[in-house]
């Protein structure tokens, strides 16, 4: 037995059983027997610029070569995360914020409720401390992530989580706008995914996001947008906020940042959050060690700068108009039930459970994220017609076989 602990998989399951993936170029990766995959979830929704680009990997080789590490930690800073930092924020709805850097989705999560919290203490409402949740939001699993999770299986069995987190049912802004009728004035902030991911990949209803943004303004509560899957030309805007037209107060990021090279995570915050945190004399007590590693943050310069010139921002809306007609096919055939997504992120709902279809399409070169009854899809925005279609096939093939009295409808 391997003594590697896996995440979010079986302990009792044998390394040897894996698929042990040894090498990547565009959107296909090789495994340690020859076999190759299409890489159709982009890792875990985050490749966005694809596998092996020189442009990254140079980057963060001559920074290594340069200075490998070292913390920004006051009196220290490095001119890359300072650029990183800036770039970041200029593409955002933000470009006049500031931003905190950290290494993964869940230390900008833990980050993003402390600071909403900070912000509801320092306004001298100190009983602000209630954070509102969406059922099937996933926000990692840090202890401040996990609590604010709305899958429930991923909040069980941890002992007490942190208190003051009240979930909201998904789609439902009317429920919300009770809580805040009941809660308001201890609501610190809400905190939603624009678009849904882990929990499914479920668009936000017509009207959402904006209700929820005057829901805030009405009560004095912080928005927080989770776009730790959906920045970084996801949905066909740099970030989801500007897809959907609503700017939240701050900005959880990760994964697509630096297309997975590297991590690095961070909240990019209002010019208002930041001006209150600006205040002399107030000391921001939080940080990590490796917030602002320059090697990190020289792979998001490079790939922000691939995404940039590459066009994949608008290339999102070519990928989805295939993943579209693809699904549009299938259902028309009956082998899937619906489809739902947008750009770089689609799931396929199948109305029975998706793991076989998983595994048989896995047989078959194409990998995929079976979450309950649906599939996901989130690949590099690199990938070529002739590779979507590779994966509709699969996942064709793989239903006709394993679920043919779907196909005979
Ligand atoms: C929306 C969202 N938030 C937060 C996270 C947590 O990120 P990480 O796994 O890097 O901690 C994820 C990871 O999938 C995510 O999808």
């Amino acid at each position: 037995m391997s003594r590697l602990l896996h995440p979010f998989s079986y302990a009792s399951k044998a390394e040897a059983d894996y698929i042990n993936i040894v090498s990547g170029e565009g959107v296909v990766l090789t495994a340690d027997d020859g076999k190759q995959y299409i890489d159709g979830i982009g890792s875990l929704w985050l490749c966005q610029v694809g596998h092996g680009r020189r442009e990254i990997i140079d980057a963060i080789t001559t920074q290594l070569n340069q200075l490998a590490t070292y913390n920004i930690f006051d009196p220290m800073t490095n001119n890359v995360a300072a650029e990183a930092a800036d770039l970041i924020a200029e593409k955002s709805p933000h470009p006049d914020g500031r931003v905190f850097l950290g290494c993964s989705g869940s230390e900008a999560i833990d980050t993003a409720l402390k600071i909403s919290r900070m912000i509801q203490q320092r306004r001298g409402a100190g009983d602000k401390q209630i954070i509102l949740r969406r059922t099937r939001g996933y926000h990692g699993t840090n202890f401040g992530g996990t609590s604010a999770q709305g899958i429930e299986g991923n909040r069980e069995g941890w002992g007490d989580l942190v208190p003051h987190f009240i979930e909201v049912p998904s789609d439902d802004l009317e429920a919300a706008a009770r809580v805040f009728s009941e809660h308001g004035p201890q609501i610190a902030a809400v905190i939603t995914e624009p678009i849904q991911g882990a929990g499914g990949v479920h668009m936000p209803p017509d009207g959402y996001l904006e209700g929820m943004r005057r829901l805030c303004d009405q009560h004095n509560s912080l928005l927080i947008f989770d776009e730790v899957i959906c920045g970084f030309g996801r949905t066909g805007s740099w970030f989801a906020s500007q897809t959907f037209d609503v700017t939240p107060d701050m900005i959880t990021f990760a994964k697509g940042v630096t297309s997975g090279y590297m991590p690095v995570s961070g909240v990019i915050m209002s010019k208002q959050v930041a001006a209150e945190l600006e205040q002399p004399g107030l000391k921001l007590m939080h940080g990590y060690t490796y917030s602002g590693h320059p090697a990190c943050v020289a792979a998001a310069i490079a790939n922000i700068n691939v995404i940039e010139a590459d066009g994949l921002v608008d290339r999102s809306h070519h990928v989805g108009a295939e993943f579209e007609k693809g699904f549009s096919a299938m259902a028309a055939d009956g082998m899937i039930e619906s489809y739902r997504g947008t750009a770089g992120i689609w799931a396929a709902e199948l109305g029975h459970d998706a793991l076989p279809i998983r595994d048989r399409m896995l047989e078959l070169g194409v990998i995929v994220r079976p979450i309950g009854t649906s599939l996901a899809v989130c690949p590099p925005l690199t990938i070529s017609d002739a590779e979507i279609a590779q994966m509709i096939e699969a996942m064709a093939t793989a239903l006709n076989e394993l679920a043919p009295e779907r196909t005979s409808a």
